[in-house]
């Protein structure tokens, strides 16, 4: 194999710059060319490709989001797409592509593997769902960014004597919401694998105010049942928890940012083993980290099996919110 394509897609991630270069440097160690692929499946559809140097991959460790641009593209989910993004590739004599992304993105990655083509699957997202990696990239640094907003929420909930629901992304995955509610020292977390009636995160916020705590946190996932804006209005007009009732949704300042120093690693150590294990003749895996090492999972476990919650941190969450 003498020249790849690699490209980021779906969500961004902190941390792809990383993989990025290292799928590049890996690629010039192997004396392997590595086009850059922008805008994801877009750009795959278009032919928009570039080759990416040493140097243009030069001071974007640090970086977040992605120099390649990502994007979301529905053409390419038909098999009509998945062919001529396939022209694409043949066109510029590309051999093999490494696709950074999501589980959307790693079902594109198997789709063109199905049709003949080498792929390699990078986990990138923060929202920590992808099965066969215990840590997707993005995920350490998106945790970083929340728990620094619950801390400085919480010290205007202490001033106030508020209860603060603090919505977080994580789509419809509830581990950004429990891990940031253990480490953010959350009072009640609710996530879409575990349900929570209104009347009890009522009860659980009541209950803080009762026993003297001078704050209480809810966290809640994007994907839960209902929404943080329709538990605000439910308490709101409903229920007397003894604080006053404030939301704040999150958003989007949790993809962005420099990647933290776990991220850079695991990025790194992905990009690099993604590109080793392509010269190696594999294709329809992801790369994935399972406990100290890095493993080939195939994008056909990885697409159809689900990533389970543990259960023993609910019950850290429930213990240490006491
Ligand atoms: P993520 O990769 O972050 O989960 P998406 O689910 O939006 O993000 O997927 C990103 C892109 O991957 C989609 O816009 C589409 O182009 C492609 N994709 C998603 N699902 C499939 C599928 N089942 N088959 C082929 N391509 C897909
Ligand atoms: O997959 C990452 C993620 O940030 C999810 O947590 C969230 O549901 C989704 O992407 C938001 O997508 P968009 O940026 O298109 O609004």
């Amino acid at each position: 194999m003498k020249r790849v394509a690699v490209m980021t897609s779906g969500g961004d991630a902190p941390g792809m710059n990383a993989a990025i270069r290292a799928v590049v440097r890996t690629g010039l160690e192997h004396s392997v060319e590595v086009y850059g692929i922008r805008q994801a499946y877009t750009g795959c559809l278009a032919g928009d490709f570039e080759l990416l140097t040493s140097r243009e991959v030069s001071g974007i460790l640090q970086r977040g989001g992605t120099i390649l641009q990502t994007a979301r593209n529905e053409e390419f989910k038909t098999v009509q797409g998945q062919r001529k993004a396939l022209r694409r590739l043949n066109e510029r004599n590309i051999e093999g592509l490494v696709v950074i992304g999501g589980d959307g993105s790693l079902r594109g990655a198997l789709a063109l593997h199905k049709l003949g083509f080498p792929v390699l699957g990078v986990p990138g997202s923060i929202d920590n769902d992808i099965w066969g990696t215990d840590m997707s990239i993005g995920v350490d640094t998106a945790l970083n960014t929340i728990i620094d907003a619950l801390d400085r929420i919480r010290d205007t909930a202490t001033s106030h004597q508020r209860a603060f629901l603090i919505e977080v992304m994580g789509r419809n995955s509830g581990y950004l919401a429990l891990m940031a509610g253990i480490l953010g020292g959350a009072e009640i977390v609710i996530t879409p694998e575990k349900a929570i009636s209104m009347d009890d995160v009522a009860a659980a916020l009541e209950d803080s105010y009762v026993r003297g705590k001078s704050h209480a946190v809810a966290v809640i996932a994007e994907g839960a049942s209902y929404s943080t804006t329709d538990l605000a209005a439910y308490l709101t007009k409903n229920k007397n928890v003894g604080f006053e009732i404030r939301l704040s949704i999150l958003g989007h300042m949790q993809r962005g940012g420099s990647p933290s120093a776990f991220d850079r690693r695991l990025a790194s150590l992905l990009g690099m083993r993604a590109l080793e294990a392509m010269l190696e003749g594999q294709s329809g895996v992801m790369v994935g980290m399972q406990g100290r090492t890095i493993q080939s999972v195939s994008l056909e476990d990885v697409t159809t099996k689900t990533r389970e919650m543990t259960e023993a941190y609910y019950e850290l969450a429930r213990i240490l919110s006491r």
